[in-house]
């Protein structure tokens, strides 16, 4: 079987920054250690919130310099909201506050039932008032969309501003699966790569994201 290829468009954002692609290249690598994986990783997410943010919306108040009175720009509105995605998405989240470190966050902690192999909910918080609020879904993967879809359609009970997702990594068939069942939700990645296996994989990948940022196996 041929799998399509994804071109990145309007809902797919692809983020191929020099920089972003060089630390993406460094973490696909089998023999980067835990430490390696997590402080590229780190970089990247920073690089990543970079390219998320650059919408925000902008209001001009009123500052006085030590010279003169002037009008500047500011972040307006609620303060953003990063949803990490349990566990791996939290590897994402360190990088995204550095640049943002007025953001809330929330979490969300999916795991598949073995026999419907559906995402079934084990844990949900988040701020206050997310009517009032952005929201970015943070998860280095977005593989067979599974998560991401019962993610978004979570949040979307609470009404938010807008939502978008980002990843490190998709596939064709993630970016299907997601804009099928949300074609409102933009996703941003830095890269887009051939298939995912039988085992719910992405090829080449870099394997389990989880295991690699936390050193577990
Ligand atoms: N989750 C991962 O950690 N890696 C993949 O390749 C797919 C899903």
């Amino acid at each position: 079987m041929t799998t399509p290829t994804v071109q990145a468009n309007d809902k797919v954002h692809l983020i191929d920054h020099p920089l972003v692609q060089h630390k993406l290249t460094l973490m696909r690598r089998k023999d980067a250690s835990t430490n390696t994986f997590r402080t590229l990783l780190n970089e990247l997410s920073m690089l990543m919130a970079y390219e998320v943010t650059r919408d925000m919306p902008m209001q001009e108040i009123e500052i006085e310099t030590p010279l003169e009175k002037t009008t500047s720009r500011m972040i307006d509105g609620k303060k953003l909201v990063f949803v990490s995605i349990l566990r791996a998405g939290n590897g994402i989240l360190e990088g995204m506050l550095s640049v943002v470190p007025g953001a809330r966050v929330g979490h969300v902690g999916l795991y598949r039932d073995p026999k419907t192999l559906t995402a079934v909910e084990y844990y949900f918080k988040m701020p206050h008032d997310m009517q009032e609020r952005d929201i970015v879904i943070v998860d280095p993967m977005l593989a067979t969309g599974n998560s991401a879809i019962a993610a978004v359609e979570r949040l979307k009970e609470l009404n938010p501003k807008s939502i978008k997702f980002v990843c490190l990594l998709t596939c064709p068939e993630g970016i299907a699966a997601l804009h099928n069942a949300h074609p409102d939700v933009p996703i941003y990645t830095a890269a887009i790569d051939r298939q995912l296996n039988e085992h719910g994989y992405i090829l080449p990948g870099l394997g389990d994201a989880g295991d690699r940022i936390f050193g577990t196996k």
